[in-house]
């Protein structure tokens, strides 16, 4: 038998979500207490839950054949991954944030915002002609308006609790942002027909 086809799963608020869809098409999978290595119980699927933006690392390194990530984070490393499958779930948006009731507006033509997505953020207002000032945070990007880091953010909204929490709100939504199941294009080739099934059963 071959060795067990090998997932990376982005830890965090989407790992409740993609367990809950494998576990209801029969691949349940437990993780032990802060354990980051899982099978699944026939053993044909190995996990790791990995740092979201880690992710594509471990699977351009080929370390996992498969991984399941958002677009946002696909998009900033930019590697050529096949795209197996989109999931009907974990779904947010992109968008322009900054501090309530403040007026969106170019400055000298000129728009400066902090963000975790830099690469995003760049080639955005840049194929729009706008001319950008990216600075890079690693998270509660939020704070930036508040304490006057950066008049704007570009950051992903799923409820919007945390931008009303902090009195910002939505200036523009920039794009829609899916959820995808993702192949190694090398991995994909070598393992074409248990991979195959696999997308079938997670489609389901
Ligand atoms: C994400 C995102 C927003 C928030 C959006 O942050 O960067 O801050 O969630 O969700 P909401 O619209 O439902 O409030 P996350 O909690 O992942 O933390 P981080 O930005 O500090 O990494
Ligand atoms: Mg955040």
């Amino acid at each position: 038998m071959n060795s067990p086809l090998t997932l990376a799963l982005p830890k965090g608020r989407l790992t409740d979500q993609v367990l809950e869809r494998m576990e209801t098409v029969g691949l349940k999978v437990e993780f032990e207490k802060r354990k980051l290595v899982a099978y699944d119980a026939d053993g044909r699927i190995k996990i790791f839950l990995v740092k979201n933006a880690d992710l594509p690392v471990y699977v351009n390194n080929g370390i996992a054949g498969l991984g399941v990530c958002g677009e946002d984070v696909l998009y900033e490393h930019g590697y050529p991954f096949v795209k197996l499958h989109t999931f009907d779930f974990g779904s947010t948006a992109m968008c322009l944030a900054g501090k309530k009731g403040a007026r969106f507006s170019l400055n000298n033509g000129m728009i400066k915002v902090a963000s975790k997505f830099t690469r995003f953020s760049r080639d955005y207002f840049h194929e729009r002609g706008i001319p950008v000032e990216v600075i890079k945070l690693n998270g509660s990007v939020e704070l930036a308006p508040v304490l006057g880091l950066t008049p704007y953010i570009v950051d992903l909204v799923e409820t919007g609790n945390t931008l009303k929490a902090n009195n910002l709100e939505v200036l523009e939504k920039l794009a829609e942002i899916r959820v995808h199941l993702i192949a190694n294009p090398a991995y994909f080739k070598l393992r074409f027909q248990e991979i195959r099934e696999f997308v079938d059963t997670v489609k389901g």
